[in-house]
């Protein structure tokens, strides 16, 4: 491998904002990043389309499986490609929002998307968010950040993002996000936990600039150190 280039692994609960973190640090490093949750999403809203339920874990698994989810750097961020087609999108829809728990919590599904993100990141230079980035598909990688923030502050930043525009109030926002932590904390494969060697970073209040400040001074660290 390149000694110059690592992988870092973005875990944390929803809204702890990763997903903008994780794309800022790899704009400043040169790096390939790789939005993850985005992935199961893709697969969430394949299974709605096609009323695959996400209860049926069998019929689930078998659909996954002939899947072909395709990450693509666009000019605005990540595009996700879904057999040929941007969903890009569609996968942030509040249906597959509030399904997505359940087919993450599927192991085939979980078994399908990990060889895919672990061959993504074979090459390194990659920085990866998600929530068993640093535990699961990544446990060797160079630096691993747990970023959370408070359930508040989350909902809030959801809320300045889809809020008005979804027409959900703060106080449902709240709600959703605390029943998604517990669902990802709680279910038996994978569940959202701290790697024991992550950094936490609590970014309730810090700006987006000041936590993927934080990151790149870490990797620049870890790199010395290597
Ligand atoms: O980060 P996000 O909100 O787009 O993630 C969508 C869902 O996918 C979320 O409920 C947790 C799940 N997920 C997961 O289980 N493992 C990952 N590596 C990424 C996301």
């Amino acid at each position: 491998g390149n000694v110059f280039r690592m992988n870092i692994a973005i875990d944390g609960p929803a809204g702890a904002g990763k997903s903008t973190v994780a794309r800022k640090v790899a704009g400043q490093l040169g790096y390939i990043y790789i939005d993850t949750g985005a992935m199961y999403r893709a697969v969430t809203l394949s299974a709605l389309r096609n009323r695959v339920e996400p209860e049926n874990s069998a019929a689930l698994s078998e659909h996954a499986k002939t899947l072909n989810i395709v990450l693509r750097p666009g000019e605005h961020g990540q595009l996700v490609y879904l057999n040929g087609e941007d969903v890009t999108d569609l996968i942030r829809s509040r249906e597959v929002t509030l399904s997505v728990s359940q087919v993450a919590a599927n192991e085939t599904v979980r078994s399908v998307l990990t060889d895919m993100q672990r061959k993504l990141a074979q090459d390194k230079g990659v920085v990866m968010d998600g929530r068993d980035i640093g535990t699961s598909v990544l446990p060797n990688a160079e630096l691993k950040v747990f970023l959370t923030a408070s359930v508040q502050e989350r909902a809030l930043r959801r809320y300045r993002e889809i809020g008005l525009s979804q027409g959900i109030t703060l106080e449902q926002l709240e709600k959703e996000i605390a029943s998604r932590d517990k669902l990802d904390a709680e279910r038996d494969i994978s569940p959202l936990v701290c790697a024991d060697d992550a950094i936490v970073l609590d970014s309730t209040s810090m700006s987006i600039d000041e936590v993927a400040a934080a990151i790149v001074n870490l990797s620049r660290t870890k790199l010395a150190e290597a």
